[in-house]
């Protein structure tokens, strides 16, 4: 069945008709890691893969909550401290509390049943999705007048709730996403644009380490740090400067020994980042492929090596990638630590190359990692069943 289905089937047994169905999408980022946070630019979209949720109102000030993909239920008391459990519904509570130092409060209980298709751990926003979508339900039940952008806002602030301090891209894209097209997004004033995505004989594919590490977290609220520190040594010497992105790599040369050796190569990372983006945005549009595909090999290189994000089960799939005729680039997506490598791969060599590659990290690993085949798709929006 169906996993949108199966929610509406989960649903009608326990509350009857929904009173309303939301759908809200992973993501995937073409290029532009770690820039969100230092206000540049990235270029993620939505995907087909989602978390769906029905609602519809109950009689208490009580919030019931099941989630279907693990079959666990929690319920939360409106007017009761939102405090975090250290448990699933924390994203749920953490949303909530966002929402209250808005000022917006539920002025009902309501029953809501959810899951959906977003691998969780593989680095496709499953978390974002889960938050924005729980958002936008609220706000259309209850005729707040939130934007996307102020719902994105929201999403975030849930998130750095919960702990990790990411940057706006995840909801943003979740919330934007346009069928078929990829955003271009300015992390600076949050103006965006579409361009469609034409790959030719070319696709997407992703391959899912499925791994986890543990300290992800913590590393990446690490590294946005080290970007901040060093950012606040340099505007004491060079007071215009506002974000990362307002340097360039003989800036950074000229007061190189003023920053830590890791805080150096965080900077450069992130310049060069800067700079890949507009490249291999060009590139895409001028159907350049190749350029698109080396952009994406620096960017791995860059992020593994500079960056510190990868791990050995990233930079192995990129490196086997690399050797593959018909993968014109690869490299790791997301927060890293785990997670997915973003390939783009000639369709006529699709199946080879994930079976030569799949049998090699199983070789050096112990177990094969997954292809994932995505569609760009629409953002979160009210689904019809
Ligand atoms: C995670 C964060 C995003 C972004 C990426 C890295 O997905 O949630 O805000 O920083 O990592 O680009």
């Amino acid at each position: 069945m169906q996993i949108k289905q199966e929610i509406l089937a989960v649903f009608k047994q326990q509350y009857g008709t929904p009173a309303l169905v939301v759908r809200a999408p992973g993501r995937i980022n073409l290029i532009g890691e770690h820039t969100d946070y230092n206000h540049g630019f990235v270029t993620p979209a939505a995907i087909d893969k989602a978390m769906y949720f029905c609602f519809s109102a109950n009689e208490e000030p009580i919030i019931n909550l099941r989630a279907v993909n693990f079959d666990r239920r929690a319920s939360i008391f409106l007017d009761d401290s939102l405090a975090l459990r250290q448990s699933w519904e924390d994203y749920f509570l953490a949303v909530l509390d966002a929402l209250r130092e808005r000022g917006l409060k539920p002025t009902g209980g309501l029953n809501v049943v959810f899951g959906g298709d977003i691998p969780s751990g593989g680095g496709l926003s499953s978390s974002a999705a889960l938050c924005s979508g729980f958002i936008f339900g609220l706000n259309t039940l209850f005729g707040w007048s939130l934007t996307r952008l102020d719902m994105a806002f929201v999403a975030q602030r849930a998130e750095h709730i919960i702990g990790t301090m990411c940057g706006i891209m995840d909801m943003f894209a979740s919330l934007h996403g346009r069928a078929n097209h990829v955003i271009c997004l300015d992390c600076r004033d949050l103006s965006y644009s579409y361009f469609p995505l034409n790959l030719g004989d070319y696709e997407l594919v992703l391959i899912n380490t499925k791994v986890k590490h543990s300290l992800a977290e913590s590393a990446y609220n690490d590294r946005r740090n080290d970007c901040e520190t060093a950012l606040a040594t340099l505007q004491k010497y060079q007071p215009n400067v506002q974000t990362l992105r307002d340097i360039n790599e003989k800036m950074l040369e000229t007061y190189q020994e003023k920053f830590t050796q890791n805080q150096y190569k965080r900077v450069r990372f992130v310049v060069q980042e800067e700079q890949r983006v507009r490249n291999a945005t060009a590139a895409l549009q001028a159907h350049d492929l190749p350029t698109v595909g080396r952009c994406m090999f620096e960017a791995h290189a860059g992020l593994s090596q500079m960056y510190e994000v990868s791990c050995p089960e990233l930079d192995l799939l990129v490196a086997l990638a690399k050797t593959k005729k018909g993968v014109l680039g690869a490299r790791m997506m997301g927060g890293g630590f785990g997670g997915c490598t973003l390939n783009i791969v000639h369709k006529r060599a699709t199946a080879i190359v994930l079976e030569e590659l799949s049998a090699a990290y199983e070789r050096e690993i112990g177990w094969r990692p997954e292809p994932i085949f995505v569609r760009l798709e629409e953002g979160v929006a009210v689904v019809n069943c």
